[in-house]
Order: structure tokens, then C-alpha cells, then sequence
């Protein structure tokens, strides 16, 4: 009975259209194109996909390792991190328990909190001050909840909510379970992964989707102790043991020995979201500083949110609005072919808007 109440309870999403025809921002996607080693993964993985993936995932591990430099009794490789972000209030969250997250943030983790009889504590950040994390409040809701989740960096504000080392001892040392997600770790160059070690109340979350630009392949892992790690992979291991395709287990273990390779692409699409930044101030949006493959822009002084967007999509560019949270857009970053379309539209959407 419960777990029906929750489920009608959970938001109702929206998704909307993929148009083919159109230049599509609104995912956060990060567009790398895989390099030669990995395209000819996936073309073996394909031919041979009559077989079960490996159960052990032996090669993402191994390339884990290397990759991370951490053991694999602290890595736990799942279908996309998504699948962490539902799978460890599962195994955490009991009826009544509370989780903090903020707002605006990613919102799996809450739906699945809620799912498992938990209530979500939102705390708003700190508009004014570029959604900087109200730190005082965040320690005095986990002293006593469950879970604290923060995506470091955030979505889809783009910016780090911890910075600084001190603030999240402070966090780790209320005793509650704390899920950073950095899932666009390699953006913002900041992690945070070696206070697994001395804490056991800390997880880790990190993504192929995002900075290996494979959205399409859902291959998602987490770092922390043995002690969760062995629990989280139990669960997972018997529940669903072929959870990751064995197309996204060899594309991602050859992806993360390309280091070089998708450092140089990182680095064009860092540039080309400045460019972008750059662009739309000048057009009279308001974007935030952003340290991830992506730009959230305030538009209020154009047009309510939802209208700009609805504007644009009418002009040839798909971007991300928030109902729930002001007029606000979030823009992925054009591949270098598409930018000048991508700002020719807006340009046109804002003197449209204007009335020009
Ligand atoms: C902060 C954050 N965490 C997790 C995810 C989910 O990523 P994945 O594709 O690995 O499931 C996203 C995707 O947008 C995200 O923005």
C-alpha cells in the first residue's frame, strides 16, 4: 500500500521529443565523438552480442583500477549512474528516514528516496550568491537524516557546491550517509574520492555519460569502502547481474584508457561553452560561471522561461527549462559546426521576444 501511494505521488515526467531536425541542447550530453579503439569495441561487442556480458565485468574493472587507482572491492560498476542513485536508498532508506538534497539539483535520487518511504528535505542554494551551499542549514539537517546528496558539480547550475575539503569533513562527521555525485568530475577537476578511505560514510558516484560522451551506453560506477561497496554489489549481483550491456562493458573499459584523447575534447568543449557564455551575456541572458558541459542561464530579462524555450525549439535549438524553478534554461554545448546556428537562433529568439 505504501509503495503505491509513493509511486502516484512520484512527478510526472514530461520528456518531450528528440527532433532529428533540430539541434538538441537539452540533456546535458557532452558531444565527443568515441575515438577509433572504442568504435571498434563496440563493432566486436555487436558481432558477438548472441553472448551474455560478463557477469564479473572483469575488463571494466581492471580498467577502473588503473584508471582510479582504487582496488575493486571499491568500485562498483552499474548501468548508468542513475542505477546507483536508485539503488542505494534501496538499500538504505527505511520508511519515515529523510534525505537532504537541494533545489535545484538532480532529482533521481529523491524519487527512489521516496519510493523506499523516505522524505525528501529540500534546501534551496543560494541564488544570490551564485547557488552557493547554505553549509550551516545543510549540517543541521543531516544530523539527523539518512542520506545528504550533493552533486559536485551540480546540476544544473554547473557550478561546485564543495569546494573546500574542510566544509565536507564537517558534512562526513555528521554520520549521515553522504552520496556525492560527480558525474562531471572530470569537467571541474575536483574530487573528492580519496576521503573514502578514512570515512565509510561516503559514496562517490562517477559516469562514462557525461565527460566520455557516452550517454548512449549507460555505464556508471561509484568509489567507496569495502563495507558499502560489498552490500550495494550484493544486492545488485543477485538482483540484476547483467545490468550493463557488453557493448557499454568494452566501450567503457577501452574509453577509460584513452585518457589523452578525451582530455583534448574536454578541453574544446570547456572553450566552446566560454564562447557560448560569452555570446548569450551579450544577447541579455544572465549565465552562471560553470564548471561542467553545460551553462544554466537566467532569462527573465527576455521572456518567461518556459516561453524562451518553447521560442527557441520554434527556432531550431532544444534547450532545458526548469517549471518548477524560475525562469531559467539550461544550454549543452554545441558541437563547433553547429555554434554559429546555435547563436543565430537565440539572437532571433530574443528579438522575436523583444518585439524587434
Ligand atoms: C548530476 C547527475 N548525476 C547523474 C546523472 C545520470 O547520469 P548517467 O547517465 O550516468 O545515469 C546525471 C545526468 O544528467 C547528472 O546530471
Amino acid at each position: 500500500m505504501r509503495f503505491k501511494e509513493a509511486v502516484e505521488k512520484l512527478p510526472e515526467f514530461k520528456w518531450g521529443d528528440t527532433p532529428k531536425d533540430k539541434i538538441v541542447l537539452k540533456w546535458g550530453e557532452c558531444q565527443i565523438q568515441p575515438p577509433q579503439s572504442v568504435v571498434e569495441e563496440i563493432e566486436f561487442a555487436g558481432k558477438n552480442c548472441f553472448a551474455y556480458p560478463d557477469p564479473q565485468k572483469n575488463e571494466a574493472y581492471a580498467a577502473l583500477e588503473e584508471y582510479t587507482g582504487f582496488p575493486r572491492e571499491n568500485l562498483l560498476v552499474t548501468n548508468g549512474s542513475d542505477k546507483l542513485l536508485r539503488l542505494i536508498p534501496e538499500c538504505v532508506i527505511e520508511e519515515g528516514d529523510s534525505l537532504v538534497s537541494m533545489s535545484p539539483t538532480f532529482p533521481v535520487i529523491e524519487s527512489a528516496a521516496e519510493l523506499a518511504g523516505g522524505i525528501t528535505r529540500k534546501i534551496p542554494l543560494e541564488a544570490g550568491k551564485g547557488f552557493k551551499l547554505p553549509l550551516e542549514r545543510v549540517l543541521e539537517e543531516a544530523k539527523d537524516s539518512k542520506i545528504v546528496y550533493l552533486a559536485n558539480p551540480n546540476n544544473p547550475t554547473g557550478n561546485l557546491l564543495v569546494k573546500d575539503e574542510k566544509n565536507l569533513r564537517r558534512i562526513l562527521e555528521t554520520d549521515s550517509l553522504v552520496v556525492l555525485d560527480e558525474c562531471y568530475y572530470e569537467f571541474s577537476g575536483i574530487s573528492f574520492a580519496g576521503l573514502t578511505r578514512e570515512f565509510d560514510n561516503l559514496i562517490v558516484l562517477r559516469s562514462l555519460s557525461k565527460c566520455f560522451g557516452m550517454a548512449g551506453m549507460r555505464f556508471g560506477y561509484s568509489i567507496a569502502s569495502d563495507g558499502i561497496t560489498k552490500v550495494l554489489k550484493r544486492v545488485e549481483e543477485t538482483v540484476e547481474p547483467f545490468d550493463c550491456s557488453s557493448i557499454s562493458l568494452a566501450a567503457g573499459a577501452t574509453a577509460l584508457r584513452e585518457v589523452k584523447y578525451y582530455e583534448k575534447e574536454r578541453r574544446e568543449i570547456a572553450g566552446l561553452r566560454e564562447r557560448l557564455a560569452s555570446e548569450l551575456n551579450s544577447m541579455g541572458l544572465e549565465c552562471f560561471a560553470s564548471v561542467s558541459p553545460f551553462v544554466f542561464c537566467g532569462v527573465s530579462g527576455i521572456s518567461e522561461g518556459g516561453n524562451f524555450a518553447k521560442r527557441l525549439e520554434e527556432n531550431g535549438v532544444v534547450v532545458k527549462y526548469y517549471p518548477n524553478y524560475g525562469n531559467f534554461v539550461r544550454f549543452g554545448i554545441p558541437r563547433e559546426e553547429n555554434f554559429e546556428k546555435v547563436v543565430e537562433a537565440v539572437g532571433k529568439t530574443c528579438g522575436e521576444l523583444k518585439g524587434n
